[in-house]
């Protein structure tokens, strides 16, 4: 496997009209001084992180926006999806006040998914709207959260269900990042790279179920280009519906089923990219059973997700009535109206619909899905 040449980027562009940006991908960047060029400037800069990305990163990061910034802070905030609350968001606004920041202060996620949902909605929040710019160091982070515009923080009663749409000033995508981050993280980010096979893109998904060792291994030309394919689609879906009145609920595949694992196991317990792992499972055979696609191809999507080192047997929540407790969680779910809960479902490969399944064949699936 050839090695990516050193400092090569490419660039994917959100194209929002006046709020469009770019998405870097590549190696070396976050601590070039060239990558933070021509971004708004202020006298102040944040960078947002938290306690385990700080001390592998953000004294490169802020050496780099030394250069363009005169004063640059950093703040370190408890690390989890446990924390993704009010009460760290307010760490956000406690440090913007204290260093006396203003309109212009421009902030950087420097981080996952949690950094970087939590920075964003700081950012769209702190005096009605300051600059942010996502750099994401996990793999999940760079193929979906941080591009896209979706920030906020989990309710304990439900998922993501604070929040605002406020799109970054850029996307910086460092690949080498990718190299500290723990094995199941990784396995995390595979489960929103194979998302986006079943949903948009069948040769995408022929490439991963190929490249699949490869990705395990982080060789960085199989990453870029699982990274910059993942982008691209997600860009593709982002300007044709920013705010989710309809197509942008793709990208939720097997979400539905995996937000009620998340909420139902409690926060931080499985991590959101196994849970969705898993919801895919589910979503698959749920779609196979309302004749949508072939269970061959459901299966074939399980088979992948449990070689990405996913799991693909869901918890039991409730040892009573565990069916009824996913149901239950799930029409919570953002996209459920009046209580019906809409899934995104598989309509044949490569394609993705909202639909409403029978309540009774749902269950029958949760209950094949779970473990024992
Ligand atoms: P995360 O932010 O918790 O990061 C995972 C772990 O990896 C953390 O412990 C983190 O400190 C650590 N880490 C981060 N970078 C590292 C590195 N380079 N080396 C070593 N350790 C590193 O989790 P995540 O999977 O990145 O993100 C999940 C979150 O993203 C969830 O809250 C989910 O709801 C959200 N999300 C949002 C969107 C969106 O569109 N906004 C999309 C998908 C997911
Ligand atoms: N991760 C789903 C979305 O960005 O819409």
């Amino acid at each position: 496997m050839p090695q990516l040449d050193s400092h090569s980027t490419s660039n994917v562009l959100i194209d929002l009209g006046a709020r469009s940006y770019a998405i870097a991908i590549g190696t070396g960047l976050i601590g070039q001084a060239a990558t933070y060029a021509d971004l708004p400037r202020a006298s102040q800069a944040l960078i947002v992180t938290n306690t385990t990305v700080a001390p592998l990163y953000a004294e490169q990061v802020r050496a780099a926006l030394g250069t363009h910034y005169p004063q640059v802070h950093i703040l370190a905030l408890p690390d989890g999806e446990a924390h993704k609350t009010w009460e760290t968001l307010q760490l956000i606004f406690d440090a913007l006040l204290t260093h006396g920041c203003d309109r212009k202060t421009v902030l950087f996620a420097l981080g996952g998914g949690v950094v970087g949902d939590m920075t964003g909605f700081a950012a769209a929040s702190f005096m009605r709207g300051v600059p942010f710019v996502q750099i994401p160091t996990t793999l999940l982070a760079q193929v979906d959260s941080s591009v896209g515009g979706k920030t906020g923080i989990n309710h304990p009663l439900g998922k993501n269900m604070v929040g605002a749409f406020y799109q970054p000033h850029r996307v910086v995508c460092d690949l080498d990042t990718l190299q500290t981050l723990p094995p199941r993280e990784l396995s995390a980010g595979l489960a929103e790279i194979i998302k986006y096979g079943p949903i948009a893109d069948t040769v995408f998904l022929d490439w991963i179920e190929a490249n699949l060792p490869d990705l395990l291994a982080r060789a960085p030309q199989a990453l870029v280009h699982a990274v910059r394919r993942s982008c691209e689609i997600k860009a593709w879906v982002v300007a044709q519906d920013e705010r989710e009145a309809g197509l942008r609920a793709i990208l939720n595949f097997g979400h539905t089923f995996g937000h009620a694992i998340e909420a139902g196991m409690g926060y931080g317990a499985w991590l959101h990219g196994e849970a969705v792992g898993c919801g895919m499972v589910m979503a698959a055979r749920l779609s196979a059973a309302l004749g949508m696609v072939d269970a061959a191809f459901a299966e074939r999507l399980v088979l992948l997700v449990a070689a990405a080192g996913l799991p693909v047997k869901g918890p039991v929540l409730d040892p009573i009535d565990n069916a009824g407790r996913y149901l239950a969680l799930m029409r919570l779910d953002k996209k459920a109206q009046a209580g019906a809960i809409t899934f995104v479902l598989i309509d044949g490969p490569g394609r993705a619909v909202m639909r409403e399944a029978p309540e009774a064949l749902v269950r029958s699936v949760i209950d094949s899905c779970c473990a024992a």
